[in-house]
């Protein structure tokens, strides 16, 4: 795969060398995110952050990345302050953006619509997410804190256990995700969801064609057991025809410390993309599992601002200059990164 100057829309542009790619430049910048040197190679360049759906990880760090690199942000965050709402296509505001920007990031509510958009962009488009459809850069951080929390047990991505809990329907995340794995050896996906909310068979066909092996399981307790990694994901209420409708689906898997210890084996991986959703009808994944050494949440989002800056660093071709415009870092920043 030839990173320079790509639009990234799909996990389906990834093949193994290239995630080992990101990967390792992932690795070489994370003194960066960790704010330990600071670089200056994006001097001058301009980032067109724009959400037309609810975020706050994800266009955080993208913004965050870019600055990290040394680039300014422009963002753009609700539909009504763009002339979409006047009735623009698609085609003329990735024009117009597009002369204002070297890159931009996209999120929309509209599968499909990023992809519409960079094809009239004149600058590589990233897809923040694209309604239920995909959220590349996610899947590949969630695959980035995969390797590491394992590489801590001794094991890595190939003969991996996951399970994927919640709803596998919508939730974007999960579709990048397991079409990231299926690249991969002999994946056990556990598919845990109401059955109304079960990941679209297309997703499961391709993952068995790979030679993989999928349980459905509509049980949280008995299906947790033998998975290295516990994938938790909330309910997608926008993407419901109602609150009413989502709100049936809301709180029938919880997890918490006491189910974790009586039906996990030790040292199992909790990951969530987040935001969960702490209500108290919903509560997918309980705050009394903050203190859990397992709980990579947080290692997860942190990952988020070294793979985007690695997504960053490729697409501008800046890999071999990032030390050059480089500096120790020279404010307090002690206690930040343990
Ligand atoms: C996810 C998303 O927006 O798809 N969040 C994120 O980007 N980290 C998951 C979600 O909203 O539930």
């Amino acid at each position: 795969m030839n990173f320079v100057g790509s639009h990234i829309l799909s996990v389906s542009q990834f093949d193994r060398p290239a995630i080992e790619r990101v990967f390792e430049v992932a690795d070489q910048l994370e003194p960066y995110a960790k704010r330990q040197r600071v670089t200056r190679v994006l001097e001058g360049a301009i980032l067109g952050s724009m959400f037309f759906e609810p975020s706050t990880r994800t266009r955080v760090s993208f913004g965050c990345a870019f600055n990290l690199l040394g680039g300014e942000v422009r963002e753009t965050t609700e539909m009504k302050s763009t002339s979409i709402a006047k009735g623009e296509s698609f085609f003329d505001t990735a024009r117009v953006l597009s002369g204002y920007s070297d890159v931009i990031v996209m999120r929309h509510e509209i599968e499909g619509s990023v992809a519409e958009f960079a094809s009239a962009s004149r600058v590589p488009v990233l897809n923040g997410g694209d309604g239920a459809n995909e959220h590349p850069s996610q899947a590949l951080l969630d695959l980035y804190t995969i390797r590491k929390e394992v590489a801590a047990h001794g094991k890595n991505i190939d003969n991996l256990r996951i399970a994927l809990i919640g709803d596998l329907k919508y939730g974007r995340a999960v579709h990048s995700l397991c079409r990231l794995l299926s690249l991969y050896n002999n994946i056990e996906f556990i598919l845990i969801s109401p059955p109304e909310l079960a990941l679209p068979a297309h997703y499961i066909d391709g993952m068995r064609a790979a030679g993989h092996r999928v349980i459905e399981s509509s049980e949280l307790q008995s299906s947790i057991g033998k998975a290295d990694i516990l994938y938790v994901t909330r309910t997608q209420e926008e993407r419901f025809p109602s609150p009413e409708e989502a709100s049936k689906y809301k709180g029938l898997f919880r997890l918490n410390q006491s189910i974790y210890t009586e039906y996990c084996e030790p040292n199992t991986v909790i990951m969530h993309p987040l935001p969960r959703d702490s209500r108290g009808n919903a509560n997918e994944l309980d705050n009394d599992l903050n203190e859990n050494p397992n709980l990579a949440i947080f290692r997860q989002t942190d990952n988020g601002v070294t793979i985007r800056m690695a997504l960053f660093a490729l697409i501008l071709d800046v890999v071999n200059d990032v030390d050059k415009y480089a500096r120790d870092v020279n404010w307090y920043t002690d206690k930040r990164f343990k």
